[in-house]
């Protein structure tokens, strides 16, 4: 066990040298220079430090090689940002074995080697995935799906909307060289402002606008369903509602089609969510908006329930599904919105990605209330150069 983790770890003090992450990008020569640390192929042909003990002659006494592995999986999906959000979609992907093939990608070497380690050890509970890591984008190869988690969060006092600058030349970066390694993949996008940057990826991707999903509201959705849920005494899977628009502050909870069990709500209280409505459903609205601050306000960032999230759509394409989420897609045309950008809206989602928008029935006030998002998002939108 000790060689194995010497092995490992020289493999990444050479990964680390020999992989610079923006060098190779561009270097044609290096393109395929990457690592996978269970690919015995691989490992010969890394010179061994002097203190290794080559397990080789034990494994070809124990092992008669009939023929090469055929590992490289069909579910294969790629976390672009090792952070903690990236971090916990692999978890969420991983233990919930929706693919059996994972591969990290970030600048930084030492974080890759101490998550790749801690994955080696997981491995045995986990029955037994492929998960590549490296800062290369090569590993990246023949991805069925690419999340996108890279970049930076927000700070104190900072919004989604601040992000937009550091993170669109993120993606201006990475995006690229993804769609070289997986030109079939469907891209996830979750970093924030999640609705810019999905519209950023799809005009920098040049790829079918379909095959760009953003997490957008899919995590609102399933935040609101849970307060109602809490507010009512019971499961948030027998609440039933949408929140549509910006994954922002700017988002709309569609209180005109909330319902349990067939039972809408605007059937008990015609204003509720509404300014008059006098239960103050309205404010737990305004909670699930400001939800994702609150959660880093207390412990310093938010994860869990985006990773879970994003594993949940990952899911849909994987299996083809079909299944409707709340999702940032193009909205040009949906709703009488004239701008070209990424909004929230329940769409269907497969292998090749969005399928149909669901043509929703919403009031007046939440046509309103989405024109309003739009405008938002264009605002910022407008002054990205994507050249
Ligand atoms: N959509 C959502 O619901 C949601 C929820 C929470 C966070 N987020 C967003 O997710 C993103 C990541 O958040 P986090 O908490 O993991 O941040 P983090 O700082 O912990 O991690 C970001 C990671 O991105 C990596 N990175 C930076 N530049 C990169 C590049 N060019 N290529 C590859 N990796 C790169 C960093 O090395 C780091 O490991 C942020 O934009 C955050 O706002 C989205």
């Amino acid at each position: 066990m000790r060689q194995k983790f010497t092995h490992l770890a020289y493999l990444t003090s050479r990964l680390s040298k020999q992989s610079q992450y923006y060098g190779t990008l561009t270097n044609k020569a290096n393109k395929f220079l990457c690592y996978n640390y269970q690919n015995v192929e691989h490992t010969k042909k890394i010179e061994r430090p002097a203190s290794f003990e080559s397990p080789a002659c034990l494994r070809e006494e124990l092992l008669c090689k009939v023929a090469d592995p055929a590992r490289n999986g069909i579910d294969k999906v790629t976390i672009v940002g090792a952070g903690m959000v990236g971090v916990a979609c692999a978890n969420a992907i991983l233990f919930q074995r929706i693919s059996s093939h994972v591969a990290i990608v970030d600048p930084f070497p030492k974080k890759l080697e101490g998550e790749g380690m801690d994955y080696c050890h997981s491995s045995v509970f986990l029955d037994d995935p492929r998960i590549e890591f490296d800062t290369n984008f090569c590993i990246s190869k023949d991805s069925k799906v690419v999340v996108i988690t890279a970049g930076a969060r927000q700070k104190e006092g900072e919004n989604r909307l601040d992000l937009v600058k550091k993170n669109t030349n993120i993606m201006r970066n990475i995006i690229p060289p993804l769609v070289e390694y997986s030109p079939d993949a469907v891209f996830l996008i979750v970093s924030n402002p999640v609705d810019v940057l999905s519209w950023v990826a799809w005009k920098v991707s040049g790829l079918p606008v379909t095959r760009i999903i953003g997490a957008g509201c899919h995590l609102d959705t399933a935040r609101f369903r849970c307060m109602i849920a809490k507010r009512l005494g019971i499961s948030a899977k027998s609440v039933h509602g949408l929140v549509i628009g910006e994954h922002g502050d700017s988002q709309v909870p569609l209180w005109s089609g909330v319902n349990v069990a067939g039972v809408l709500f605007r059937d008990i209280i015609p204003h509720v969510g509404l300014e008059l409505d006098e239960e103050g459903w309205n404010d737990l609205a305004k909670s699930v908006a400001k939800a994702g601050s609150t959660v880093r306000c207390l412990k310093g960032y938010s994860n869990t329930a985006v990773g879970l999230s994003a594993a949940d759509i990952t899911r849909d394409i994987i299996r083809n599904t079909l299944s409707v989420k709340s999702v940032s897609t193009s909205v040009q045309g949906h709703h009488n919105i004239c701008q070209d950008l990424f909004l929230s809206l329940p769409c269907t989602i497969g292998a090749s990605g969005v399928g149909q928008v669901i043509r929703m029935r919403i009031t007046e006030y939440e046509k309103k209330l989405l024109h309003n998002s739009a405008d938002v998002i264009h605002n910022v939108q407008k002054n990205i150069e994507l050249s």
